[in-house]
C-alpha cells in the first residue's frame, strides 16, 4: 500500500481530489495562519501559525485522499473561498480584539439562514440571505430602508448627493435626469472611446518583456479606470487630471472605513462616523480636479468646440422644467460614475480570468466563440449580444465573487422579517456574496459552472442573483460593464493566455470591491511568440 510521507495509507489520488487538495490546503493553510494571528497576538506569531500549518499538513492526506469525493465534486471545480465557520470562532476573533476580513468573519449560519442576527455591537444588525425578503427590501419596502448612514458619511465628503447617496425626491429627480446617458444609443456611440483605451492596453502588454510578472488586478484597475476617463472626460488616463484622480481614488478606497467589522459593530446611527483626515482630504483632491476639468470643459464649449462623452450629458441634461445641474450637482454625478464605474468592473474581470486560468475547457469554449463570431475582425459593438459563452462565463464570475459583496441599509422604523423584530434604526446588510452562493437557490453553490447561465431551465430565482443590486436602486451602469467585460475577455483571450504565477495563494477579501489577497500576479503570454 502507498503511504505518504507522515505514514497514513493512501491511494493514487484522481484528478479531480489533486485539484481539491491543490486549491484547499494552501486555502486553509492561509486561514490557519490568520486565524492564529488573530487569537495570540500576544505571542510569535510565526512560531504559532508554523506549528499548527505543519499540524494541518501532517492530516491532509487522512482528510482529502480518504474521503470519497461526492459526484458532483469530480465534474466542477471549487474556487477559492473561505470554509464555512461557527459563529463561536468568529465571536471569539471579535472579542480578542482583532476585526477579521468581512468574507472570513461571515458564520455558516450566514449561508443556511435567511436572515441572521448579530448580537455584538452597539447596534442591532442584521444579515439578509433570502430572495423574497431582499426583494422587499429593494422594491417595495425601500423608502423605509435607505443606504446606511455608515455608508453615506463615509463617501459623502467624495460623492455629495451624488446619485448613488440621494435619496427621495431628489433621487427620484436626478436618476429621470441620467437616465438618457445610459441609453443603448449612447453607449453605441461611446464604444469606440473605449476600445480605444483597450487598444492603448494591448499594445503596452504587447511591449512588455517576455514572462513579465505583473499584478492582474491593478493592469485591470488602469484599464478600466482608462475606459471610465474616455467617456467621462474624452481624456485617457495618462493625463496628469486622469493620473492625479487614479492615484486620488486608490488611497480614499484604502482608506475607507465602511467595510471594517468592527467600525460597523460600534457604530452609532444618530451621529457621524468621523472620518480620517486622508480620507477627507483625498476626497478633496479629487472634487477639485473634476471641478478644474468642468472649467475648461466650459471654457472649450463657448469656443465653439463640441464634444460627445458624460460630462456633455449632464451639462445638457434638463428636468421635466428645463432646469440644469450645477456646476457641484455635475461634479457629485461624475465622482460616482468614475467610483462605481472602474473598481466594480476591474474587480470582476480580474476573477473572471483568474476563473479561466484554470478551467482550460470553459477557456478553449470562449476562444473557439471568438473564432467563430470574430474571426479576425476586431470586435465590435454588434458582436455584444452573440457572445453568449463569454457572457455567461463573466456572470458565473460574478456569482462566485461580486464585485460589491455587501449593500447595506437602515431600518427606519420598526418592521418585521418573519416573526423576526427589526428595530428602528438597525443596520441591515444585503450580501450579493451570501445570496449567490445559498444551496437552496444555486445547485452546487460553491462550484463553477456558467452553464448556468446559459440553460434555460436554469434560470436564477428572481432576487437569488444581485451583482448590480436590485429593484428602482439597481446599477444604472449594469450594460456599460457587460459591454466593456465582454470587450476585453474577447480581445485578451484571442491574443495571450493570462498566467497566474502561484494560483494555489490566491484568495479572495473584501474591501470597497471584492479582490484578492495578493493582486494575482500573473504573466500575460502571447498565443503568437514573436
Ligand atoms: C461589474 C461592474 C459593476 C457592478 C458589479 C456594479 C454594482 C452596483 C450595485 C450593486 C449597485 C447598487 C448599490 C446599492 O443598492 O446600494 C450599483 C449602483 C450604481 N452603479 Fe454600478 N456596478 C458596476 C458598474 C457600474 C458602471 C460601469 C457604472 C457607470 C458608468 C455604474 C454606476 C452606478 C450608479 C450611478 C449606481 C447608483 C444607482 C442608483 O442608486 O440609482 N456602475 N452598482
Amino acid at each position: 500500500m502507498l503511504r505518504c510521507g507522515h505514514g497514513f495509507p493512501i491511494r493514487q489520488p484522481r484528478l479531480d481530489e489533486v485539484q481539491k487538495l491543490y486549491w484547499l490546503l494552501p486555502g486553509h493553510c492561509f486561514m490557519l495562519r490568520n486565524e492564529c494571528s488573530y487569537i495570540f497576538r500576544n505571542l510569535s506569531k510565526s512560531r504559532i501559525a508554523t506549528a499548527c500549518c505543519s499540524w494541518f499538513f501532517k492530516q491532509r492526506d487522512r482528510l482529502l485522499f480518504m474521503t470519497p469525493p461526492t459526484p458532483t465534486d469530480a465534474v466542477l471545480w471549487r474556487p477559492p473561498a473561505p470554509p464555512l465557520r461557527s459563529n463561536l470562532s468568529i465571536g471569539f476573533q471579535i472579542l480578542t480584539g482583532r476585526s477579521p476580513d468581512l468574507l472570513f468573519a461571515l458564520p455558516r449560519d450566514c449561508y443556511t439562514k435567511d436572515v441572521v442576527s448579530v448580537p455584538l455591537g452597539r447596534r442591532p444588525v442584521f444579515i439578509v440571505n433570502h430572495p423574497e425578503t431582499l426583494r422587499r427590501l429593494f422594491t417595495d419596502d425601500r423608502e423605509s430602508y435607505p443606504k446606511s448612514d455608515l455608508m453615506i458619511s463615509t463617501l459623502s465628503p467624495l460623492l455629495g448627493n451624488g446619485v448613488l447617496l440621494s435619496a427621495g425626491k431628489r433621487w427620484e429627480h436626478d436618476r429621470k435626469m441620467l437616465e438618457p446617458a445610459f441609453m443603448q444609443m449612447r453607449l453605441e456611440a461611446m464604444f469606440p472611446k473605449m476600445l480605444d483605451a483597450v487598444n492603448t492596453w494591448i499594445n503596452r502588454l504587447d511591449s512588455l518583456p517576455k514572462n513579465h510578472i505583473v499584478s492582474l488586478e491593478h493592469e485591470l484597475s488602469w484599464v478600466t479606470a482608462d475606459v471610465m476617463f474616455r467617456i467621462l472626460f474624452s481624456q485617457p488616463i495618462e493625463g496628469d487630471a486622469a493620473k492625479a484622480i487614479f492615484h486620488a481614488f486608490t488611497s480614499f478606497q484604502h482608506h475607507s472605513p465602511q467595510f471594517n467589522l468592527r467600525v460597523v459593530l460600534a457604530s452609532n446611527p444618530s451621529r457621524d462616523e468621523p472620518l480620517s483626515a486622508v480620507l477627507k482630504e483625498e476626497a478633496k483632491k479629487i472634487r477639485g480636479t473634476i471641478e478644474e476639468l468642468l472649467i475648461q470643459r466650459k471654457k472649450r464649449l463657448s469656443g465653439g468646440e463640441t464634444f460627445f462623452d458624460f460630462t456633455q450629458v449632464l451639462i445638457d441634461a434638463r428636468d421635466s422644467e428645463g432646469n440644469t445641474f450645477s456646476n457641484t450637482e455635475i461634479i457629485d454625478q461624475l465622482a460616482v460614475f468614475f467610483l462605481a464605474g472602474h473598481e466594480t468592473t476591474a474587480s470582476a474581470l480580474a476573477w473572471c480570468f483568474f476563473l479561466l486560468s484554470q478551467q482550460p475547457v470553459w477557456l478553449s469554449k470562449l476562444q473557439s466563440e471568438n473564432d467563430q463570431q470574430l474571426g479576425d475582425k476586431p470586435f465590435a459593438f454588434s458582436n455584444f449580444r452573440q457572445m453568449q459563452k463569454t457572457r455567461a462565463v463573466f456572470r458565473e464570475s460574478m456569482r462566485l465573487y461580486p464585485p460589491v459583496a455587501f449593500l447595506t441599509r437602515r431600518a427606519m422604523q420598526e418592521d418585521y422579517f418573519g416573526k423576526l423584530r427589526i428595530p428602528k434604526d438597525s443596520f441591515i446588510v444585503a450580501s450579493p456574496w451570501l445570496v449567490h452562493r445559498h444551496n437552496a437557490f444555486w445547485s452546487n453553490a460553491d462550484r463553477f459552472d456558467p452553464s448556468r447561465f446559459i440553460e434555460q431551465e436554469n434560470a436564477p430565482v428572481t432576487g437569488s442573483y444581485m451583482p448590480f443590486g436590485l429593484g428602482p436602486r439597481a446599477c444604472t451602469g449594469a450594460m456599460i460593464a457587460q459591454l466593456e467585460a465582454t470587450l476585453i475577455l474577447s480581445e485578451i483571450l484571442r491574443r495571450f493566455y493570462v498566467k497566474p504565477i502561484h494560483p494555489e495563494q490566491v484568495f479572495p477579501v473584501s474591501r470597497v470591491s471584492v479582490r484578492s489577497n495578493c493582486g494575482i500576479p500573473v504573466c500575460f503570454v502571447r498565443h503568437d511568440p514573436r
